[in-house]
């Protein structure tokens, strides 16, 4: 037996009881004829006292040898401890080590491995398993544990039925690039992992298996983001005999439990916002709306002046800043040249500063009297003491500045609570986005999602307008989940194929499968997936997903610890039938 308890759990209770532990050596104090180690493992530390008068003389000497992380096994004695430490559950206890044997010993690692470290990112990816002995990290690992543990039980309890499906797949589309596996058997061809495990969970719904989820990885070959890895984890899950409001109804149930039992929040029934209203509010179809700051449309209000900027544009929206009347002009400039940024991309800003007496003092005031600046207020639901922000130009990018903007002030003005949490449902999403540079439309969720029946006769005629049974959650500014009602008759797939500028031949050799199935009795479904990874993110605080899975990929998709993707040897390339210019 290594141990008998672990360094988490023994305290004043313990005390003259003899025990084993082992672990790693976090630090040790050597006062010289006093030796103290604190011993490290998941559970927690439990210091070790090696003493000159009443340990043996071969112990003693031994200690002295222990390095950083050195992992070691102790026999002792619980005594209590002369200086007790009220921050930790052993903190009153320590074990006078009666034997001591070396298991391994360590070099010296290259970051403190302490909550807060000296390693930076680089350096803690590279050795991540020393990373991971670190509270945060470790923690983090646990909380998702206990995340994808919550999500297993409520749906099992709800009858869904966990299923495997396969990851040496044809192409998926969801909107990425796929990753490819040469086949040696099957010369010239490949295998794409799938982006999600879509077209399956579909065929189990023909497969009458009525409620599937399965926690999966999915690949998407796509630029990296905070939000996003190469391989991710979904929480995937469809139902059979289903309309869009059973499956909100379960999967809001869903994340209620998981607020109620990972965060010990209650929330009320989550609002639910249409796509339209969304972008028009918020300027973005995953609004944050632990705060306020809601677009106010101001062309019937700002066009009407000689202000040729304001005159000739698309739209014309302010967003009133709580609190921020009182910006110096320092503050203001740093604004606008903050929308300014390529990454932004305004040409300009205007600010009407609300004082506490009612009147308004604006960079437009040339223009501009104090009735127009009033409507501008109530527009944006402006206070007195807060500053409101205007920006104009064509609609779709105004919005998506204003958003910008409208995050950026959000967190400056800490309103971003992490443990603050408000989920919704953006719903009615379009069916069909068009690709500006291509001219062609592209399935907005993913082409097997089902148009709204009402809709169906604006496909021929105004494509873009046609709304589908397509719904996404969205949990603090967050796309945390997305999903839809499927199509599920070959008539209608094809339909959308076609629409989509597949012709029917390409649509039978890459989805033919499917439009068999449905064929055979395919049942009404839908479904949604979740992302785990940010999920448990948000849960937990945080919005960089990379904290939350134990080997993450860098910005660059590599894994630099094992120093992956990597050349393979001329031999491999050939039995793979690859054939590469240079070799
Ligand atoms: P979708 O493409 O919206 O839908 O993906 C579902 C959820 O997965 C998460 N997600 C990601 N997380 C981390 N890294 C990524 N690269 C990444 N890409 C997506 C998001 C997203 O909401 N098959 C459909 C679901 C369905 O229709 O049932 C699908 O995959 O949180």
């Amino acid at each position: 037996m290594y141990r008998s308890h672990n360094c988490g759990e023994l305290n004043a209770s313990n005390i003259n009881t003899e025990v084993t532990l082992a672990g790693w050596v976090q630090k040790s104090r050597d006062k010289g004829f006093m030796n103290w180690v604190d011993l490290r493992d998941r559970y927690g530390i439990t210091q070790l006292i090696f003493d000159e008068s009443r340990t043996d003389k071969t112990v003693f000497e031994l200690a002295k040898t222990l390095g950083r992380e050195f992992v070691i096994q102790v026999k002792g004695t619980v005594i209590e401890r002369e200086a007790k430490n009220k921050n930790i559950s052993t903190g009153e206890i320590e074990i006078l080590v009666s034997e001591l044997t070396i298991l391994n010993t360590a070099l010296t690692p290259p970051f403190t491995i302490e909550d807060e470290t000296d390693g930076g990112e680089d350096i803690r990816m590279k050795y991540r398993y020393l990373d991971i002995r670190r509270n945060p990290v470790k923690n983090s690992l646990l909380f998702r544990h206990k995340v994808a543990m919550e999500v297993r039980k409520y749906l099992s309890d709800l009858d869904f039925c966990e299923v495997e499906t396969p990851y040496l797949i044809k192409s998926t589309p969801e909107g990425a690039r796929d990753f490819v596996v040469p086949s040696r058997m099957n010369e010239g061809q490949f295998y794409a992992l799938p982006q999600s495990p879509q077209t399956f969970k579909q065929l189990l719904m023909v497969g009458g298996m009525d409620k599937y989820f399965q926690i999966v990885k999915c690949f998407r070959d796509e630029d990296l983001r905070a939000d996003r890895q190469p391989e991710f984890t979904q929480i995937d899950c469809e139902m059979a005999f289903v309309e869009q409001e059973d499956i909100l109804n379960v999967f809001e149930g869903l994340t209620r439990h998981l607020l109620k039992e990972i965060k010990g929040i209650e929330v009320d029934k989550f609002p639910r916002i249409t796509y339209d209203y969304a972008m028009k509010t918020y300027g973005n179809d995953k609004p944050d709306i632990r705060f306020g700051m809601k677009f106010g449309e101001l062309n019937e209000f700002a066009q009407h002046k000689e202000f040729p900027v304001f005159n000739t544009a698309e739209l014309v929206v302010g967003i009133a800043v709580p609190g921020a009347g009182n910006y110096t002009r320092k503050e203001i400039d740093g604004l606008i040249d903050w929308v300014k940024r390529p990454q932004v991309g305004a040409s300009g800003m205007v600010y009407v500063k609300c004082n506490e007496d009612g009147t308004y003092k604006s960079s437009v005031d040339k223009f501009y009297d104090q009735d127009d600046l009033t409507n501008w207020a109530k527009a944006t639901e402006a206070n007195p003491g807060d500053m409101i922000f205007v920006l104009s130009g064509p609609a779709n990018k105004t919005r998506a500045q204003l958003s910008a903007l409208r995050m950026e002030l959000a967190t400056r003005l800490g309103l971003r609570k992490p443990e603050e949490f408000a989920p919704l449902w953006v719903v009615d999403f379009p069916l069909l986005e068009l690709d500006e540079e291509s001219g062609r439309y592209h399935a907005m969720h993913h082409p097997f999602t089902s148009p709204k029946p009402e809709d169906m006769a604006l496909l021929e005629t105004e494509p873009g307008k046609v709304r589908a049974n397509a719904y996404d959650m969205v949990l603090n500014g967050n796309e945390i989940g997305g999903g839809s009602i499927r199509i599920h008759d070959k008539a209608t797939q094809q339909l959308m194929f076609k629409y989509l500028g597949f012709t029917e031949e390409e649509a039978k050799a890459q989805f033919g499968f499917l439009m068999d199935a449905f064929q055979f009795g395919a049942p009404p479904h839908g479904g949604l997936a979740f992302g785990l990874d940010r999920l448990v993110a948000i849960l937990g605080g945080q919005e960089t997903i990379r904290d939350f899975i134990a080997f993450p990929k860098n910005n660059s998709g590599r894994d630099v610890m094992i120093d992956a993707p990597a050349a393979i040897d001329d031999a491999q390339l050939k039995e793979l039938h690859i054939k590469i210019d240079s070799i």
